[in-house]
């Protein structure tokens, strides 16, 4: 196809579109007349089909497509098998979601690059100028409109570039699987299986009890916390302190004796009995909000507070809450003290920890 010249300022004679012999540029270039498009200056890329220069182009263009489709299922294979989930001793959990970025990011390049190439390059120039109106289409204008789509789609070259066509199918399908991985992809990590989003690492191992542990692992007996006082606690087993149990780290505290009377009762009136042994109390330090550590503990007024939106728990009132954007009170650990004199969990918490997407009906 060579370059066609521009029509300008001459009047054009009409055509007649039921002449099998007119080809879809010239159908589409007489639609665009009758709308009153003229079409000023046409340019083919390659006005010899099938040149190296073409194909070369062509090749470029195919491979940004099949690296975006590589990329698109790089990501999904690391989405679904890459071990995300922290693993003491093993770094491989870090690179997930590095990995995650990369792939997606070479999957978006290439897109963008294929894209860009295929317009600049593989596309023919064109320079029209088009009168505006008003009104419906007539069944000859829809016709028209027909043969213009086909024959873009003809200019689009998938039919002379089979490779191309190839390419981008299987280099964009991927991108689109890609996009629907974060719908699906909970589905397929099975956030339920092994209780893993209902368990935390006071749950009992083999059935016997979880210690209260400080930061450096060591066991707590009631008397290494004066009356008034609190500390943070977390369960007594490998990687206690860790980010694998992120979701364990809990407040003891030792309440006076009229604040622990207060205390007993509105436990009592809770529903699930006496989690407190003596004058203790234990509670999940992960605020019910948004996840933060709620852990200024004003002893005068036995509020727990988060320093992120401010809420404050009662934790004379089963730690309600009674100020702040946070509406669901912080879940209690159930203590006692084994015959070693060590705090163990009598169980794990008995609801789940952390923010309100859990206080569901
Ligand atoms: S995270 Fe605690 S108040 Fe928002």
């Amino acid at each position: 196809m060579s370059e066609r010249t521009s029509t300008h300022g001459a009047e054009q004679e009409e055509l007649d579109l039921t002449d099998p012999r007119l080809s879809h540029f010239e159908i589409m270039r007489e639609g665009a007349r009758r709308d009153g498009i003229e079409i000023v200056h046409y340019e083919p890329p390659f006005p010899v089909l099938g040149t190296k220069a073409e194909r070369r182009l062509t090749r470029t263009v195919s491979l940004f497509f099949l690296l975006t489709g590589l990329a698109s299922l790089a990501f999904l294979v690391i989405y679904i098998a890459w071990p995300w989930r922290y693993e003491s001793g093993s770094g491989d959990d870090k690179l997930f979601t590095p990995l995650l970025g990369l792939t997606l990011g070479v999957a978006l390049l290439g897109i963008g690059f294929g894209i860009l190439a295929w317009g600049k390059k593989l596309l023919p120039k064109e320079v029209s100028i088009q009168g505006r109106h008003d009104g419906g289409s007539s069944e000859t204008d829809r016709k028209i409109a027909g043969s213009t789509i086909v024959y873009m789609a003809e200019e689009l070259g998938f039919k002379r570039r089979p490779l191309l066509g190839f390419a981008a199918l299987v280099g964009l399908a991927p991108v689109g699987v890609v996009a629907a991985a974060p719908l699906v992809g909970g589905l397929i990590k099975q956030p339920h299986k092994n209780n893993q989003m209902f368990t935390t690492g006071w749950a009992p191992q083999d059935g016997k009890l979880i210690r209260l542990t400080r930061e450096d692992g060591t066991p707590l007996r009631p008397e290494d916390i004066s009356a008034g006082g609190q500390l943070t606690v977390f369960p007594g087993i490998e990687d206690g302190v860790s980010n694998k149990h992120a979701d364990s780290p809990t407040l003891l505290i030792h309440l006076r004796d009229d604040d622990a009377r207060t205390a007993r009762t509105a436990n009592e009136g809770a529903g699930h009995g006496d989690f407190m042994w003596g004058n203790y109390i234990a509670f999940s330090k992960i605020c019910t909000h948004a996840g933060c550590p709620a852990s200024l503990y004003e002893q005068q007024t036995n509020r727990l507070l988060c320093p992120c939106h401010q809420s404050q728990f009662l934790i004379t009132n089963n730690a309600r809450p009674v100020f702040g954007p946070a509406s669901r009170r912080l879940p209690q650990l159930p203590i006692e003290v084994d015959a070693d004199g060590f705090f163990v969990a009598k169980s794990d918490f008995t609801e789940t920890v952390g923010p309100d997407f859990w206080e569901r009906p």
